[in-house]
């Protein structure tokens, strides 16, 4: 495509030739499109973002208050990795983004995750948010409706001068299933609320609009992403939550704008960007592309491995909270043997062995990899273990499979220790959670300014993928129309921003 014809596909007002023999006056003119317009307004409006663009949370820090913050000033939104952190020190990364941002700069939330295993832990949670003013929350990881979660959403209801339903703390719903969806897209169920009243948790008022209001406003359709994932497709998986909104609201008498669901998982190019906003999603999420940016709280040395994956370098493994069930994370797998030892390390276990009743080749292996003797390995994982779960220590003591698997679990967990910090004696255990994004991502960059990840920053990526997607969307418009456009109108190289945002 020739330059003259990429910028003149974003000018305002600019009248394109339709070919010869179609209907019409023989030119058509076209409404300017920005960046800015993709996506939902209202979700602009309310949470006071330039660009429907959200920068997803990541677990333990990960996405840090410095990645939050760039987010919110570069026009988007960002969410704290607050999950598997510690109270205190969630308290300490809210305390760094308000400072940081003024009152009006309110595009920005934390992560609760559902935790039915920990009793206490999401209440706590909820009651911090609360008490610091964090007025977005994304709730991950739900099978079901919690107290808490419910809690959250109707404590910032209130009725608006017109009448209608206003909110101050909104709930982003991340779902990749239909039935986890419309729990969320539905107001919260009356036994639920009646209790909560009871309780003394929420007035009956409040409980009065929540029964009238969806639990979460922004839902979240998660596809293939890094982490914790069903790997769903996205374009089957957004087309499922569109369809359950209607149904929703049909049911409850609710007007569909009431809700938006936005798309994340495998977002990473241009031409993912324009694909969801042209689905209808009202906003999209990026997370692995992010991982390897300078805000990021993982290590250099794991962050230049991201920067080299191609898509098809990714792999799950075993999960270090949910050995034992089988759960599964999608990782990185070039660079790290971690996917391949973890699988090992569970194969074992199901079969039901333990270090002691393992070969002598795998009890070779197993030791070569925790890098210490097993029972030097047990010793620091017993010490652990009494302290958080003392029955499960003392069920280990005599069950040598429950040994291995808690073993394990200190293994798969010291990997994202390990890539964390960089330590690059253990960087073929680096446990990196990553999903087919980053290597679309590195295969757009290839050859620009954003190829080295001393340039990757929330900032240049963001604004790169929106104008991107801009552009693709008016060349798909273009086409829509009848008028003939060259295949390299769909596709887009990154360009340098300035600082203001507006040139290059
Ligand atoms: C390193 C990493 C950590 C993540 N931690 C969390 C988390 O704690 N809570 C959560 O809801 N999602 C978490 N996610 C998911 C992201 O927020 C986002 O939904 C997902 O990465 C989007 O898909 P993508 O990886 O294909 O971009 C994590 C993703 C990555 C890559």
């Amino acid at each position: 495509m020739s330059l003259k014809l990429e910028i003149e596909m974003l000018e305002p007002r600019k009248e394109f030739a339709l070919p010869a023999g179609m209907a019409g006056e023989g030119t058509i003119q076209f409404p300017p499109l920005y960046p800015e317009w993709l996506g939902d307004p209202e979700f602009r409006r309310l949470h006071a973002v330039r660009f429907n663009y959200v920068v997803g949370e990541m677990a333990r820090g990960i996405a840090t208050p410095r990645m939050v913050v760039a987010a919110v000033n570069a026009g988007c939104m960002g969410f704290y990795g607050s999950a598997g952190l510690g109270l205190d020190e969630i308290r300490a990364g809210i305390a760094k983004i308000q400072a940081e941002l003024s009152p009006a700069q309110i595009g920005w939330g934390a992560n609760l995750i559902y935790s039915p295993q920990h009793p206490g832990q999401e209440a706590a949670t909820v009651d911090l948010f609360l008490e610091t003013g964090v007025a977005r929350v994304s709730a991950s990881a739900y099978m079901r409706l919690s107290a808490d979660i419910v809690r959250y959403s109707a404590l910032g209801l209130s009725r608006g001068p017109d009448g209608e339903i206003a909110r101050s703390t909104h709930v982003f719903a991340k779902v990749s299933r239909a039935e986890v969806a419309e729990q969320f897209m539905a107001p919260a169920p009356e036994k639920m609320l009646r209790e909560l009243v009871e309780s003394g948790a929420i007035t009956p008022e409040q409980a009065d609009l929540a029964a009238r209001a969806p639990v979460a406003a922004d839902i979240t359709a998660e596809a293939d992403s890094g982490g914790h994932t069903d790997r769903r497709a996205a374009a089957p998986l957004f087309a499922s939550l569109s369809e359950a909104r209607d149904r929703v609201c049909a049911r409850h008498d609710l007007s569909p704008e009431l809700i938006r669901i936005g798309l994340g998982g495998g977002i990473a190019t241009p031409h993912g960007v324009a694909a969801a906003f042209a689905m209808g999603a009202a906003y999209v999420l990026t997370g692995s592309i992010n991982q390897a940016c300078v805000e990021s709280g993982l290590s250099l040395p794991a962050r230049e491995m991201l920067a080299k994956a191609s898509p098809a370098d990714v792999a799950m493994a075993p999960a270090a909270d949910m050995f034992e069930q089988g759960v599964e994370v999608q990782v990185l797998k070039r660079g790290t043997l971690f996917a391949m030892r973890g699988k090992k390390l569970h194969a074992h276990y199901r079969e039901g062995l333990s270090f002691e009743t393992m070969s002598e080749k795998d009890r070779a292996w197993l030791e070569d990899v925790l890098g210490e003797p097993f029972s030097a390995a047990w010793d620091k994982t017993r010490a652990f273990i009494e302290k958080t779960n003392p029955r499960e220590a003392e069920r280990a003591e005599t069950d040598g499979n429950k040994r291995l698997a808690l073993v394990a679990r200190r293994y798969l967990f010291m990997g994202a220790q390990w890539a964390r910090e960089g330590d690059l004696a253990r960087k073929s255990d680096y446990q990196i959670w990553c999903g087919p994004a980053q290597g679309a991502f590195n295969e757009w960059v290839a050859g620009s300014f954003l190829e080295p990840v001393e340039n990757r920053s929330i900032r240049q990526i963001a604004l790169n993928l929106m104008e991107g997607a801009a552009r693709l969307s008016r060349a798909a418009q273009l086409r829509a129309c009848g008028i003939p456009m060259p295949a390299t109108a769909f596709s887009y190289r990154p360009l340098q921003f300035s600082w203001s945002g507006q040139g290059r």
